[in-house]
């Protein structure tokens, strides 16, 4: 049944009220209803079009969530042609675009110029016929682009509808679609997470986004719409200078940029570009530049063009924030924390106005992902004040066999052993207490309250004596002497001596305390008490095998591994000796045990035991103050036995230990 009278005149009621609180939302700043009442009635509107589905017309705000992908681009006409800019770089060739437009026109005083940054998008073309939008197109080469209307509709700051008493009967904007960086770090993120490409920098983003078939797609990405001029108008007069047109087109519900400005000389013009470029990385999108377009409409005309740009405008190019350049060599730089990351040597080169030669190359699957090799010219980017990275390699000038940057086997700065940890994209170096890298952040732990607790040695004191080459490693701060102390910055003699004092009494503590301020990683306070507690001794924790420290409560393979890993190294053992050395000590874990019936004594389970799983087994052991070792060593007390025992027991054998059966065990626990 087709849609009564009064249904037909609510459609169109709504969505000339959608649009322009759309106007009111993306182009004046200005909302006038929640975003809940624009809900509401943008859900009434759908629900018309449901029920009377010839309602639903193509430019009401619901179709922007794309529709049926296409088969391809149909190609399209521009009736007046799309011209590109010449290009300024520095103040006296803004001068001379001045001096030969003013000898053109023959104005001998100055001219007065529109300015709006030059945003780092791509143009399009948008035809309204009587306020609503029928066609949106590429640029293309200039003459002819691709009809991307579908796409287009999908982008909410571009109006779907005209609002206002004077709308043209047709009219052609045209501006830059682009994508501001917080939606496009977003999506390169959740391209990532997919496995799919990531985009190299917002303006292939949304140049990528607005090139799909699927409109579905392009309507889930996060796309902006700024306009810079008109083509064709008819139906209406417009204002004679370049500021008031793109003020008309405001009013009329496009946006326009917020930066606009109308100049009165090429003087402000190159005060205008010293201003933005200053704001350029506090910006929430990419620019490339300023454009200046003569205000004067009539002298535009005169003016006229020179082969593909206009003689009345230039972009005044900031510097490069993308450039080429060779990548030398990729060393490796260790972290605070004994993370290794790639860092690119490059053949220095100015990025954004500042001289770039390193560059992040982020992590190892990062430089595989994106095939990046020694040798190869490379694209570097910095933007704002983030860290210049590369972006990518350019494949096309790749020649001869360039070779695969390698993590290496061992740290740079400390040579100890470098790990990957398993499932996970950092190495690490294990150095830990030895590695310069790492010493810093090694001895402010060491220090920390719930590791040895040393008063007055702060983060800030640390630094100062590791930079002044008082400390190398943890043991020497208790080598420190006074005056050492005392000529630190803001050190008195007073403070000084508490200092000293607050390291002689950090050398009483406890085994967790201990095991815990040697930064192993992982190994935080609850671990470090589950290890005193089970090897109750530093030596025997120091030699413990991989699966005796798993037998330990909360410790898995990654922390056993971790833990093995820092006890490999020789120079972290010579430094737990040394600090004992220095008198750093603990009361003996037995001693704390001693009510316990098998305190001191170690165990080994092998074989199935009668009505005891493994793990039961070894709790009743533990409970008594026993430990429970996966291995058999002459310290072993005895290892018990059940059905189809393993090698364990011919090693005990051949240990001389002790071999309890079943009933050796019960009478054990107590049985
Ligand atoms: S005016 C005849 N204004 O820069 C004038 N272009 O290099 C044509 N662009 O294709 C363009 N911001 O994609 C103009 N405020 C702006 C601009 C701008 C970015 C782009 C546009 C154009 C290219 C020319």
């Amino acid at each position: 049944m087709p849609a009564p009278k009064s249904v037909k005149k609510e459609a169109a009621e709504l969505r000339r009220e959608l649009n322009e609180h759309n106007c009111r939302y993306y182009v004046l700043d200005t909302p006038v209803i929640t975003d809940q009442a624009y809900d509401h009635l943008f859900r009434r509107l759908q629900q018309l079009e449901q029920d009377h589905p010839e309602l639903a017309n193509a430019d009401s705000p619901t179709q922007r969530v794309g529709s049926e992908p296409a088969s391809h681009f149909e190609s399209v006409q521009h009736e007046v042609a799309m011209l590109s800019l010449d290009n300024a770089f520095d103040e006296d060739e803004m001068l001379a675009f001045d001096k030969r437009l003013r000898d053109k026109l023959d104005q001998g005083s100055t001219l007065a110029y529109c300015a709006e940054p030059k945003l780092d998008g791509l143009a399009i073309s948008l035809l309204y016929d009587s306020g609503s939008l029928v066609r949106a197109a590429t640029r293309g080469d200039g003459r002819s682009g691709e009809n991307i209307t579908a796409n287009a509709r999908t982008i909410d700051s571009i109006p779907l509808g005209l609002v206002g008493d004077d709308i043209p009967a047709r009219i052609e904007v045209r501006g830059e679609v682009y994508m501001e960086l917080e939606g496009f770090d977003a999506l390169n993120r959740s391209q990532a997470q997919a496995g799919a490409k990531v985009f190299a920098n917002p303006r292939n983003a949304a140049a990528g986004s607005l090139r799909l078939l699927d409109s579905r797609i392009t309507a889930s990405r996060p796309l902006t719409f700024c306009s810079y001029g008109v083509g064709i108008c008819q139906g209406v007069e417009l204002p004679p200078g370049q500021f008031e047109q793109m003020h008309y087109l405001r009013g009329i519900g496009f946006p326009i940029s917020r930066n606009i400005e109308r100049l009165d000389s090429i003087n402000d013009c190159i005060d205008y570009y010293r201003r933005i470029l200053e704001q350029r990385d506090s910006l929430d999108f990419d620019i490339d530049g300023v454009v200046f377009k003569l205000d004067n409409i009539g002298l535009q005309r005169e003016a006229g063009f020179v082969s593909r740009a206009p003689r009345w405008a230039i972009a005044y190019k900031f510097p490069a924030q993308e450039v080429m350049t060779r990548l030398l060599e990729v060393d490796f730089q260790v972290g605070r924390t004994g993370a290794l990351t790639p860092v690119a040597r490059l053949e220095p080169v100015a990025v954004g106005g500042v001289m770039v030669s390193n560059a992040t190359l982020h992590n190892m699957d990062e430089i595989e992902r994106k095939d990046i090799r020694i040798g190869d010219t490379v694209i570097v980017r910095r933007a704002g004040d983030v860290i210049p990275e590369v972006v990518a390699p350019v494949v096309q000038q790749r020649s001869g066999e360039l070779k695969l940057p390698s993590m290496p086997a061992r740290c740079p700065v400390c040579d100890s052993e470098v790990v990957q940890q398993p499932g996970q994209a950092a190495y690490r170096c294990v150095g830990g207490l030895v590695c310069a890298a790492q010493r810093k952040e090694a001895i402010k732990h060491y220090a920390s309250r719930k590791a040895l607790d040393i008063e007055g040695l702060g983060d800030k004191l640390v630094e100062q004596m590791v930079e002044r080459g008082l400390i190398d490693s943890i043991d020497d701060l208790y080598q420190l002497s006074l005056e050492q102390v005392a000529e630190l910055p803001r050190m008195a003699d007073k403070s000084a001596r508490n200092l000293l004092q607050a390291l002689e009494q950090s050398k009483v503590t406890t085994l967790s305390r201990f095991i815990y301020a040697l930064g192993i990683r992982e190994v935080g306070e609850a671990t470090a008490e589950a290890l005193a507690a089970h090897f109750g001794e530093i030596d025997i924790l120091m030699d413990a095998d991989f699966d005796s420290l798993q037998m330990v409560e909360d410790v898995g393979p990654v922390v056993a591994d971790n833990i093995r890993h820092f006890f490999e190294q020789s120079k972290n053992r010579d430094i737990v000796n040394a600090l004992i050395q220095q008198g750093v000590s603990w009361p003996s874990v037995d001693t704390v045990r001693q009510s316990q019936t098998l305190a001191g004594k170690t165990y080994v389970i092998t074989g199935t035991l009668e009505g005891f799983s493994r793990d039961h087994a070894a709790s009743l052991l533990k409970e008594q103050g026993a430990r429970v070792s996966a291995s058999v060593s002459s310290k072993t007390s005895a290892v018990i036995s059940g059905e189809n025992p393993g090698s364990k027991v011919t090693k005990a054998e051949a240990l001389g230990v002790e071999i309890l059966d079943q009933a050796g065990f019960k009478r054990l626990i107590g049985e």
